[in-house]
């Protein structure tokens, strides 16, 4: 695992552009997309790039990591309306091409073993984005979740509800179910990147680069992963 202390979210958010950028300029590129504010600022870039620089994601396919049960996607914090407001709305991929799954679903167990396979037949993800929760969850796999898992649906945590209450009116419309690609969904993926900023994460991330490989910080998965790279600002780097 590579860990990459940086001075600000905007030059996060520029390695994080470099390293979508090569995978975008390579074959039937297949990116991993994250929602959360983590994020943003490496989109921001992104786009910036596609309207400078002519940056394409014409050729790519985009898999989200994960969604809130019961939230249809016209809801505006539903994830698949989160990544085309924050992304894919503003560059040049084929919306078609863009895949989250299905919290509406009747038979959600199916979706996700649907949206696994979907995964597989687009040859894998070449780069994977995550954030990080105050917990150490990725995606929505809270501590505890198998590190073998696949996508499937999740209960939260009182802990996430409130970290994502923000988004909300209160606490109690925040989903208490969610689908979410599984650890090893995830670390299938050939390059993890995960970024995290200010005090907030720093413990979670000295848990997940350097305490024990365990299920207890779901992101401790980046250890023994072959290609993993952190990044950092300074206030999140403070524990390590
Ligand atoms: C949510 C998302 C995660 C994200 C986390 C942290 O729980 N499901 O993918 O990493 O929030 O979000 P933020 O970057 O806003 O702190």
């Amino acid at each position: 695992m590579e860990v990459v202390i940086c001075g600000s979210g905007e030059e996060i958010g520029r390695h994080v552009a470099d390293v979508y950028e090569a995978v975008l300029r390579g074959p039937a590129p297949v990116i991993g997309l994250a929602t959360g504010s983590s994020p943003l600022v490496a989109y921001q870039e992104l786009i910036r790039r596609h309207r400078e620089d002519g940056l394409s994601f014409a050729g790519a396919t985009a898999f989200l990591l994960d969604e809130y049960v019961g939230l249809p996607l016209s809801h505006p914090e539903s994830y698949a309306a989160v990544i085309r407001r924050e992304l894919t709305d503003h560059v040049d991929i084929d919306p078609a091409r863009v895949f989250s799954p299905d919290g509406t679903a009747a038979d959600l167990a199916a979706e996700c073993a649907r949206y696994d396979a979907a995964i597989a037949a687009a040859g894998g993800v070449h780069v994977q984005l995550l954030g990080i929760g105050t917990d150490g969850h990725v995606g929505f796999n809270e501590p505890m979740s198998s590190l073998t898992s696949r996508t499937r649906p999740k209960t939260l945590t009182r802990q996430t509800r409130e970290d994502n209450a923000r988004f909300f009116d209160s606490v109690d419309e925040v989903p208490t179910h969610v689908l979410t690609q599984g650890l090893g969904t995830i670390s299938s993926a050939r390059h993890l990147v995960l970024v995290a900023t200010g005090s907030a994460k720093a413990e979670a991330i000295a848990a997940a680069v350097e305490g024990p490989l365990s299920a207890r910080c779901p992101a401790s998965i980046l250890q023994w992963h072959r290609h993993a790279t952190v990044f950092v600002d300074e206030a999140a780097a403070s524990r390590l």
